[in-house]
């Protein structure tokens, strides 16, 4: 469609690719629900569409928004984060050697750890942002993935998605880039040279914390993609049509939803920054951050909503704080419209690389100021 190709990125989401029902003229997609297709009269399959495990219309056109916002040649969506991560493992050969970060999503650690214990992959990990650390844990040749996470959780750490792509490319690997902090409309990982762009859509893409659901988009001729396709086929790891309509409601404030969390963050980070009960903000957008001169130059729609504050006093003072806040909700997750607060050891376990005071926050689109006063009463309250 010429109208939609000339378009910004911005006003394709907004307008969720003009997918206007044809029948109707509703300005909403509709949604699709049904498991199965009936065939035509010469018994053909009418849009291509045959059982919903397979694919279906209301899913297709929340791959196609997301396709289009990553610049990808396909995108698969899943009913979780997770198994969009699990069936790209499962893609690859038996066996095959698997490099990810020391910190990073921590159940995404967790599984690969597991499957390595199984023997169903190798597996060495690096210090995030680290690229020397990167380039002496690949096995050149044996090497077959590269998973990072930018910005990371635990500290935010950002790693150069274009410098990672080359070092993986050299070794024979391909690159895929967990990106859920950092959504398409700040981070284009593809247009940098990674191979695999995927999310937790359950985050910023939707936004609004009412679904789960993963996301992976591809460069063309990727070799494993067919196999990663066949996976979620057999697996049923689908995103249905109700999670897929409400995928697409998210994805069309996408835009200003980032925006206005980057600035809250902005904002609150530069507020407790050398504040007198906090011992470090880890925020990328902050000049101090290790990972900032990168972040700048690969998160151009903004630094994102997420954050760690380490937090100074006796132990527990952090713990305190997260369950003395009243505007903050002390739930897991992030990116989606409310702000929550998070005492990350508690949530994680041991053995992450967290430490007992620091508290994540994922900035919503509040009012800033009341996002700052009930940190500031919280960190008076336990002082
Ligand atoms: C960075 C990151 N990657 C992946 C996941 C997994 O996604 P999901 O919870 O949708 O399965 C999460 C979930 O918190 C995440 O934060």
């Amino acid at each position: 469609m010429k109208r939609n190709s000339d378009l910004s990125p911005q006003t394709k989401a907004a307008q969720a690719l003009h997918m206007l029902d044809g029948a109707s003229g509703a300005v909403v997609p509709p949604m699709h629900s049904a498991s199965t297709f009936a065939r035509d009269e010469n018994y053909e399959l009418r849009d291509g569409f045959i059982y919903s495990r397979y694919g279906s219309p209301t899913t297709e056109q929340g791959e196609d928004m997301i396709k289009s916002l990553e610049g990808a040649d396909d995108t698969l969506l899943f009913n979780s984060g997770m198994s969009a991560t699990v069936a790209v493992i499962e893609a690859l050969p038996m066996g095959a050697h698997v490099v990810a970060q020391s910190m990073m999503y921590h159940i995404g650690l967790n599984w690969l750890n597991r499957q390595a214990a199984r023997g169903v992959i190798g597996f060495d990990s690096f210090e995030a942002g680290n690229l020397e650390a990167l380039s002496a844990a690949i096995k050149p040749g044996e090497t077959k993935l590269v998973w990072i996470e930018t910005p990371a959780n635990g500290d935010w750490s950002i790693t150069d998605i274009a410098a990672a792509a080359d070092i993986a490319h050299a070794a024979g690997a391909i690159l895929m880039v967990d990106s859920t902090a950092a959504p398409p409309c700040t981070t284009r990982p593809l247009e940098l040279g990674a191979d695999i762009a995927f999310h937790s859509a359950t985050k910023y893409l939707n936004g609004h914390s009412d679904l789960t659901a993963g996301v992976l988009s591809a460069r063309a001729a990727l070799p494993i993609w067919e196999e990663i396709h066949n996976v979620r086929s057999f697996q049923g790891t689908i995103l249905p049509g109700f999670e897929a309509w409400l995928l697409i409601r998210g994805l069309r404030t996408l835009y200003i939803r980032y925006k206005t969390a980057s600035d809250n963050a902005m904002r609150l980070a530069q507020h407790f920054e050398g504040h007198d009960g906090i011992e470090a903000v880890q925020y990328p957008g902050l000049p101090s951050h290790k990972g900032h001169a990168i972040a700048a130059k690969q998160m151009t729609g903004g630094f994102g909503g997420m954050m760690s504050l380490l937090v100074k006093g006796p132990k527990g003072r952090a713990l305190a704080v997260a369950k003395t806040c009243d505007v903050f909700i002390p739930a897991t997750s992030l990116g989606g419209v409310e702000s929550l607060i998070e005492h990350r050891l508690t949530v994680s376990g041991e053995g992450y690389g967290i430490p007992e005071n620091m508290l994540r926050l994922s900035i919503g689109i509040e009012d800033v100021d009341d996002l700052i006063a009930d940190l500031e009463q919280a960190l008076a309250t336990t002082a």
